[in-house]
């Protein structure tokens, strides 16, 4: 059955996610934007700004929705505000590609948008977000709330810890661990593990906070 889906986030993700769902007719229909900056009422890709997210946490009505924004710590707590009425599906654009899809597992408000590949024996947390044309290999674990930007390579082996953001362009080799809330710089080649909580950027890598 075809289930009604709000997005959270009326930035570029939200409207890039409105796309996305839009792929997939038999499965979603986008219901309108919650955001806490862009005012109610504004029509965007021809859907509503319905409220303020806080107006979506005080919902007495079960609801879908999708968290349309990269930020990991800002993503964790926009889910932990919300009560367990609103209900998050996994979405995945029709192009993915699942090497082997019943060695995959996917936490709820994971979210695949197109080109994304991954092979097999993979675990994605919670309300991880896999952009544009990114590649995972296989054993690799990524914890809740990771975003991963457009045209990442995750090689095998890897680990994500949670809340970890992965920029554009990055290539991760070597089966490394990354800890909690650690980012990756865009254009980083990673050959060695990155403690939590520090950036690291560069080919390769280097910890610069
Ligand atoms: C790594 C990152 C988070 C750092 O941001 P920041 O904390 O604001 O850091 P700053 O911009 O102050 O840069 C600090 C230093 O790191 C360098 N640096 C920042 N990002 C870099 C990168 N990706 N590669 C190489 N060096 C980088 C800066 O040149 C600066 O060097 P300096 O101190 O010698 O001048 C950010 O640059 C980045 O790459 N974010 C990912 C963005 C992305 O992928 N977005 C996708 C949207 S779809």
């Amino acid at each position: 059955m075809k289930k009604k889906i709000f997005i959270i986030g009326a930035g570029g993700l939200g409207r890039e996610l409105a796309a996305l769902i839009r792929a997939l007719p038999e499965q979603f229909e986008t219901a309108g934007f919650y955001d806490d900056i862009v005012p109610s009422g504004t029509t965007i890709m021809g859907l509503q700004v319905l409220g303020s997210i806080r107006q979506l946490a005080s919902t007495s009505e079960a609801a879908q929705a999708v968290v349309a924004i990269g930020d990991p710590r800002i993503k964790q707590k926009i889910v932990s505000m919300l009560p367990e009425l609103v209900q998050f599906p996994v979405i995945i654009h029709p192009s993915v590609v699942l090497g082997d899809a019943s060695t995959i597992r996917f936490g709820q408000g994971t979210v695949l948008t197109a080109g994304v590949k991954l092979t097999v024996d993979i675990e994605l947390g919670s309300h991880v977000l896999v952009n544009l044309n990114s590649t995972i290999g296989h054993n690799t674990r990524i914890d809740d709330f990771c975003s991963i930007m457009p045209g990442v390579n995750l090689a095998g082996g890897i680990t994500l810890g949670k809340r970890v953001l992965i920029g554009s362009g990055v290539n991760i080799i070597n089966r490394a661990e990354i800890g909690d809330d650690a980012i990756i710089g865009s254009g980083a080649v990673v050959r060695t593990n990155i403690a939590s909580g520090t950036t690291a950027v560069g080919v390769p890598a280097r910890t610069i906070k």
